[in-house]
């Protein structure tokens, strides 16, 4: 067991995107087990979207000069509590950094699975794919044939998105992306019949290429032009599931996205949104899904795996740039 425990701080609220320079890494000695708790080496860290907006001076954001917090996977390596066991492996919400002080509340017993790997459980097993799958069974409420348009396809919730559309009968399959790599990836690997760069030009013209005859849902992870570039392209009932706003997290508010709102009526379109956090009594649902599909090959979790807790900021920074394909997760050197 490593001496020194270390726990990253945000120092400063960022203006766009944050740098390096926003925050710090601080070490400590291993802290000391309270009565009713116990102690996890971390294995795995999630950094996602959302910690952005939770870096801003906002209701429920991260404080300044105190650990951040975000998803991992650890060992139990101390316990004083009969509910949690040395060596068990937990899941909890106490990341951004080595280890953590847990109530037995906080954390959550993982199943294992034969041949899945302990980081799907932050990745397609994870928030990631549970929303992915709330997202088309729930909220788009899919069918097999409907034609789908995902935005931010190349990422956790986009991949996710699309293995799943694949298995449960989804007919085209669109996405946009940053690069070509992600776009070649997403068709070669993940199932999508057409990506475009949405760097290329306007957001309309290419999805009017990507799908000339229209969508029946549309993942909506980006807001802002691509959004408007749905409503367009949808059919009559179409769906509009909306998932994040990647596209104004590192700017001040951008406008409203500007579509013809009489599409909204004429077409019968519903737009709906949701968090992951209101749906985790299908957590069960999503392993009985995927858990076979999993074992058998025919599913298989896109993540790009970052090595060492000390690049965990590189990762979080990374991914904000579109660095990763798949979900971005952070491996700690020590594992199971
Ligand atoms: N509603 C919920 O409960 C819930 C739960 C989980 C996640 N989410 C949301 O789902 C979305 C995806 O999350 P994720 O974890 O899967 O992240 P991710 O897609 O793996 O990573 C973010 C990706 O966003 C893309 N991106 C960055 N800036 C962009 C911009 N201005 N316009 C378009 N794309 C941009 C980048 O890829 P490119 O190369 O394509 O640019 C980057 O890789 C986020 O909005 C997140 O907040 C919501």
């Amino acid at each position: 067991m490593n001496e020194i425990a270390l726990t990253v701080h945000q120092t400063a609220r960022p203006q766009g995107f944050p740098t390096a320079e926003d925050f710090t890494f601080v070490e400590s000695p291993i802290p000391a087990v309270p009565a009713g708790g116990a102690l996890v080496e971390n294995l795995y860290w999630s950094v996602d979207p959302y910690h952005r907006e939770m870096m801003d001076d906002v209701p429920g954001g991260f404080a300044l000069g105190t650990p951040l917090e975000g998803r991992a996977v650890g060992r139990v390596i101390a316990s004083r509590t009969p509910l949690l066991t040395e060596g068990e492996i937990v899941f909890h919400r106490k990341g951004w950094r080595t280890h953590s002080v847990v109530a037995p509340e906080e954390t959550r017993r993982l199943p294992r699975f034969d041949g899945v790997p302990l980081s799907a459980y932050l990745s397609i097993l994870g928030g990631t794919g549970l929303t992915a799958y709330v997202g088309l069974t729930r909220v788009a409420r899919l069918r097999e044939g409907d034609d789908l348009f995902v935005s931010a396809a190349g990422g956790g919730v986009g991949t996710a998105t699309g293995r799943f559309a694949r298995l449960l009968g989804a007919g085209r399959l669109v996405g946009s992306t940053g690069s070509a790599a992600k776009a070649e990836h997403l068709v070669r690997e993940v199932g999508y019949d057409a990506v475009f760069d949405y760097h290329d030009g306007p957001a309309a013209e290419l999805l009017r290429k990507a799908a000339p005859d229209g969508i029946d849902v549309f993942v909506d992870n980006v807001g802002g032009e691509q959004l408007a570039a749905a409503v367009g392209a949808l059919r009559e009932f179409g769906r509009i599931v909306r998932i994040g706003t990647l596209s104004q997290y590192n700017t001040s508010l951008t406008p409203p996205p500007d579509f013809n709102y009489a599409d909204i009526v004429e077409k019968s379109i519903r737009m709906e949104g949701f968090l992951v956090s209101n749906h985790l009594e299908l957590q069960e649902e999503l392993y009985e899904f995927a858990v076979p599909h999993l074992q058998s090959g025919r599913l298989v979790p896109d993540s790009t795996e970052v090595d060492g807790f000390e690049h965990i900021v590189d990762a979080f920074l990374g991914m904000l740039r579109g660095r990763n394909t798949g979900k971005i997760i952070v491996r700690g050197l020590t594992q199971p």
